[in-house]
């Protein structure tokens, strides 16, 4: 059966009447500007926030602005398919939700809230090493939902070996092993703060709960969370890693093991060299490297030189229906969406997440059905102008 998203619309129109209903703006767009009424100043800059002048965030907006659908019509598309396959699994639209850390400092129900919004859209959820809820919450919460795993690589092989065992173990299906954040860029909306959510003790919960770490700690974080906080940081930031490390990662998943955060047309095709199974064409949403290309530009040339071998997923200022179709026309296989489901977890927890998940599908699912387009396959570089 293909899902109806753009069903969501007529619910709309119907429950919205009484004014509770929808928990915030339809429009992604939007959903920054009225989450930096519902947050603190910390948290809000800590999500909204982009590496040096945030060149590179404007830029990844800019880049979808310069591509425009050219709808075609009397295709007869009354009846679309967006389903996919991603490593043998269906997936009832290309979208995922992307892994972002410390949830806590936006919702109380962090993780737990978000994992249970995306099993209820039937959208596979990818859990961050940052997180402020343990490996085997969330995996409670997401259910029989699909889930990933994104990695953070500790420099400790212990550690490292633990936190895989424990993912697989939880239903994580696939890894994602992000590269481009192995140590924090310079975040001036932080730093004018001083705010660092991780010397708070937040989004700790996968270390804390590590039987291995906790076995090199001389005393618990419960009775010493400073400590605690800065052996895991250390084993986490400051330290970069090379391609002949990703063996290690093999020996350790028996998953599929995408890269996220590539952006060059030589690492893509190391990846495939490496014998990777993915890669997430990604500039981190602009957080790590200030002036640098915009993800969408990046990913024509990428997908040219290696999407017949790899897969190849999409994120970076993805915030409305005609983005995902843009993206998907340029080749990527899916799409991850980031900032705008943090809002909706901002703004209504559980089901702010479920609102905006459902809100770009039925988008997508709309933007298909009037540009004329009944199947993904039908997306490509015909249906798009550049201007
Ligand atoms: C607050 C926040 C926290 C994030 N945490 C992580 C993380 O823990 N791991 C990771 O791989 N990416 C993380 N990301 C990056 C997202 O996965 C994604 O690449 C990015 O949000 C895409 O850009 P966009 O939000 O502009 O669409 C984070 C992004 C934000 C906004």
């Amino acid at each position: 059966m293909n899902e109806r998203f753009g069903g969501y619309q007529n619910e709309i129109y119907l429950h919205g009447l009484g004014g509770a209903y929808p928990p915030c703006s339809t429009d992604a767009t939007k959903l920054e500007a009225s989450a930096q009424q519902v947050l603190g100043a910390g948290p809000f800059s800590y999500v909204a926030g982009a590496a040096g002048s945030g060149a590179t965030a404007r830029a990844n907006r800019a880049a979808f602005d310069r591509w425009r659908l050219v709808p075609r019509m009397l295709t007869g598309a009354t009846e679309r398919d967006l389903s996919t396959t991603l490593f043998g699994t269906r997936l009832p639209a290309p979208l995922l939700v992307a892994p972002v850390g410390v949830q806590s400092i936006v919702h109380a129900e962090a993780e737990s809230a978000s994992a249970r919004a995306a099993a209820s859209v039937g959208l596979p959820y990818i859990l961050s090493t940052a997180s402020s809820t343990s490996i085997e919450d969330v995996a409670a919460a997401n259910g029989d939902g699909q889930r990933w795993f994104q990695l953070y690589w500790p420099s400790d092989s212990d550690v490292c070996a633990s936190i895989l065992a424990r993912a697989k173990s939880a239903g994580f299906s696939t890894l994602v092993v992000t590269l481009d954040t192995w140590t924090l860029a310079w975040r001036p909306s932080d730093l004018d703060q001083g705010y660092l959510p991780f010397l708070h003790g937040e989004g700790m919960a996968i270390p804390f709960s590590d039987p291995v770490f906790r076995g090199m700690l001389e005393k618990t974080p419960e009775e010493d969370m400073p400590a605690a906080v800065l052996r895991w940081i250390g084993m986490v930031t400051g330290t970069d890693r090379t391609w002949d490390r990703l063996p290690f990662l093999r020996e350790h998943w028996d998953g599929p093991i995408v890269l996220k955060g590539i952006q060059h047309v030589d690492d893509a095709r190391r990846a495939v060299e490496a014998g990777m199974d993915g890669i997430v064409v990604s500039n981190h949403g602009g957080r790590q490297v200030d002036g640098a290309i915009a993800a969408l530009d990046a990913l024509p040339g990428i997908v040219a030189a290696v999407g017949d071998r790899i897969e190849v997923l999409f994120d970076s200022g993805v915030r409305t229906g005609a983005d995902f179709a843009k993206a998907l026309a340029l080749g990527a296989k899916a799409v991850l969406l980031g900032r705008p489901w943090v809002y909706g977890l901002a703004h209504a927890g559980e089901a702010g997440v479920r609102h905006v998940l459902r809100s770009l599908l039925a988008e997508l699912d709309l933007t298909m059905a009037l540009s004329g387009h009944h199947v993904l396959a039908d997306l490509g570089p015909d249906s798009l102008a550049h201007t």
